[in-house]
């Protein structure tokens, strides 16, 4: 059943058209991020939902209730920013209570819920501290427990990691997904980085200039992008150009190496790619897949992967693997033959 919904939700800034036609049904206790590139209308859309903005066009409702035209104070949302946004002369304590101070909640309850929220963050100890007291996660975490003190219906959050480093960053997304599962929050989180959309989502909204690409789960998103621009963005993935040799059949070569695509529509006469996953590919030949032969072009470290690109008939194709101990890494200019499952690549 859907608990905050967006139909036709359009918004303009003079000629520029920041989102258009956004459609959304999200149910209660959902975790759903909006994903695409920067200026793609992620922070437009949910300052819409935060009252922060109002469409050109459309409606948002919550609980079937109209909050289109409501102000962000009758909404009842909490929204998390990138710069912590605190008030730098408040203490951790103050900073979680503001939102119950300001609408005049009794004392003794914003105590209590103040003392809640500091357990829910782990930051029970530093409730005496100002913002510069904190690094840059702790202070996340306090702008989150201020969202979240209010008991918001539903939780916003811009791209609340994005200031922080790498590690930090990992760790206060298992938080925040934890905290959000633990209260069971309606959440829209907004971000470009596909690893957090992936991680984080019950579902994901791909976006680009300013509309929907793709709605699904991150199995479905990464699995079955149906979008060249969906994926692109998310993963990384080879689009080999090939030409067909059957269409009926979905048999495309490039130069003159035939390989199966494992799912395709109608072929026509029109230039079209083979999507493969690098990860999907392996060294070696099997009977009844799909193999390529090339030169290995380059190398990349990248940690737990190694990233092997070869050159197959002047195209570069790339391959994952683990970063294994038994590894055993050809050189550049190496003759090297790939293969991979029918199942595995698509005509784009
Ligand atoms: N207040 C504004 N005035 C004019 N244009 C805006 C305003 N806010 C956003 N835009 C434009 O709307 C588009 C979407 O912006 P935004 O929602 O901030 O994207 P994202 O958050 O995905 O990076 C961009 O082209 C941006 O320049
Ligand atoms: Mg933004």
């Amino acid at each position: 059943m859907s608990y905050l919904e967006l139909s036709n939700v359009k918004k303009s800034f003079g000629t520029t058209i920041a989102v258009d036609d956004f459609n959304l049904s999200i149910a209660q206790g959902e975790f759903v991020s909006f994903l695409g590139p920067s200026g793609c209308g992620k922070t437009t859309t949910l300052r819409m939902v935060a009252g922060f903005e109002l469409p050109t066009s459309g409606q948002i409702s919550l609980q079937d209730k109209n909050l289109t035209y409501l102000p962000p104070n009758k909404r009842n949302v909490g929204m998390v920013f990138q710069s912590y946004a605190l008030f730098p002369n408040m203490t951790v304590a103050d900073n979680i209570g503001y939102g119950l101070k300001v609408t005049g909640k009794p004392k003794k309850e914003t105590n209590a819920r103040i003392k809640e929220m500091l357990g829910l963050i782990h930051m029970e100890e530093q409730h005496n501290k100002f913002p510069s007291q904190l690094s840059g996660g702790q202070q996340q975490r306090v702008a989150l427990a201020r969202a979240l003190a209010i008991r918001p219906q539903v939780l916003l959050l811009d791209e609340p990691l994005s200031a922080l480093d790498a590690k930090i960053r990992l760790e206060l997304r298992l938080e925040i997904r934890r905290i959000q599962q633990q209260l069971g929050i309606t959440t829209i989180y907004v971000t470009h980085d596909q690893e957090e959309a992936l991680s984080l989502s019950d579902r994901i909204v791909v976006m680009s200039k300013g509309k929907m690409e793709q709605v699904g789960t991150p199995a479905q998103i990464y699995t079955s992008p149906e979008t060249e621009f969906v994926a692109n963005f998310v993963g990384q993935i080879n689009l080999l150009p090939v030409k067909v040799v059957s269409p009926t059949q979905g048999k495309v070569k490039v130069g003159e190496q035939i390989l199966q695509a494992g799912k395709f529509g109608h072929l026509n006469g029109n230039p079209i790619r083979l999507a493969v996953r690098p990860e999907e590919l392996n060294h070696g030949f099997i009977e009844g897949a799909n193999n390529l032969s090339g030169k290995v072009e380059a190398i990349s470290y990248l940690g737990s992967i190694v990233r092997i690109r070869l050159d197959v008939e002047g195209n570069p194709i790339s391959m994952d693997v683990f970063n294994e101990r038994k590894l055993t890494i050809p050189s550049v200019g190496d003759d090297y033959q790939v293969t991979f499952p029918v199942e595995a690549c698509w005509i784009i």
